[in-house]
């Protein structure tokens, strides 16, 4: 059985008695699936000892009703982690515990890292996840810190502030779980109908359209194919489907031979968002 720990204070105590020599530290917002088990399932094996954070923070959310509508399932998480608890150690603070009374993002500069995709259709969000993260890693000081690539412009944030504040945390990103119909695994697909999740199969496909057609179609009319391919189906509409520099995370016009990109996406299934992303090669 798992015995979730609310306070840091405990929290820390119990990392030092188990005085381990690795660490690993898997960050979720709960509502856990494939994906993040196959996270805690790798930390597991590369580490004495796996952290998980169950925590839906609310600086990285900017509107009210999404973060009221985010789903909240912790005693089937706690389910879903027990088959792990002899090497977990599940964190469960409340938001008063990580932020004390002022539950406000500081300000990070990412040098243009959060300029477009999610840091331009949600402003402040990376801030909120900066800030949660180093709070966490403050407070944790693990040796490896476990992100999956579904998040990609986050999983890039994180490295960026790594290198800024020195951490000597290592950041391992882990490749993306589908579902069999190709939708990424994430908190919010347990939100979709049937038939939105039929629908949803289309994100991927439409990343796999992008990276196949790149050596023989020009950036401008994949872009446009596209959005047609998302917003020909009822309930999808395109945020942005961007093909960026992996390092800078800056959109491209033109692709170049022997370059490598990230073809990232993000799409409204009716009220539901959904992102996905996936390399390119030239
Ligand atoms: O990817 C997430 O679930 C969140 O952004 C994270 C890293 C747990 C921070 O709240």
């Amino acid at each position: 059985m798992i015995h979730p720990i609310e306070s840091r204070e405990k929290l820390q105590n119990e990392i030092k008695k188990r005085d381990s020599k690795n660490l690993g530290f898997v960050p979720t917002m709960g509502a856990l699936h494939k994906g993040h088990l196959s996270l805690i399932q790798r930390s597991i094996v590369e580490n004495d000892r796996v952290v998980v954070s169950l925590f839906v923070n609310p600086t990285q959310f900017n509107s009210s009703k999404d973060l009221k509508h985010y789903p909240k399932v912790i005693e089937e998480d706690l389910l879903k982690l027990t088959p792990y608890a002899d090497q977990l150690l599940v964190f469960t603070p409340t938001a008063k515990e990580l932020y004390g009374n002022q539950i406000v993002a500081k300000t990070f500069d990412f040098k243009g890292l959060d300029l477009y995709m999610e840091g331009a259709s949600r402003p402040h969000h990376f801030q909120g996840v900066a800030t949660i993260v180093e709070i966490l890693i403050d407070i944790i000081q693990p040796t490896r810190l476990y992100l999956g690539e579904k998040d990609f412009q986050q999983l890039q944030i994180i490295r960026f502030i790594k290198q800024q504040l020195r951490w000597t945390t290592q950041v391992i990103a882990c490749p993306t779980i589908r579902e069999s119909n190709g939708l990424a695994m994430s908190s919010r697909n347990i939100k979709l109908s049937q038939d939105l999740r039929k629908q949803s199969q289309s994100i991927y496909q439409s990343l796999l359209y992008a990276k196949e057609v790149i050596k023989t179609h020009p950036i401008p009319l994949i872009k446009r194919e596209v959005t047609k391919r998302i917003n020909r189906l009822p309930n999808l509409k395109l945020d942005y489907f961007e093909i960026v520099e992996p390092n800078t995370l800056i959109p491209i016009s033109r692709a170049q031979k022997g370059q490598s990109f990230r073809g990232c996406i993000a799409v409204h299934v009716d009220t539901i968002r959904l992102i996905d992303n996936i390399e390119i090669c030239y």
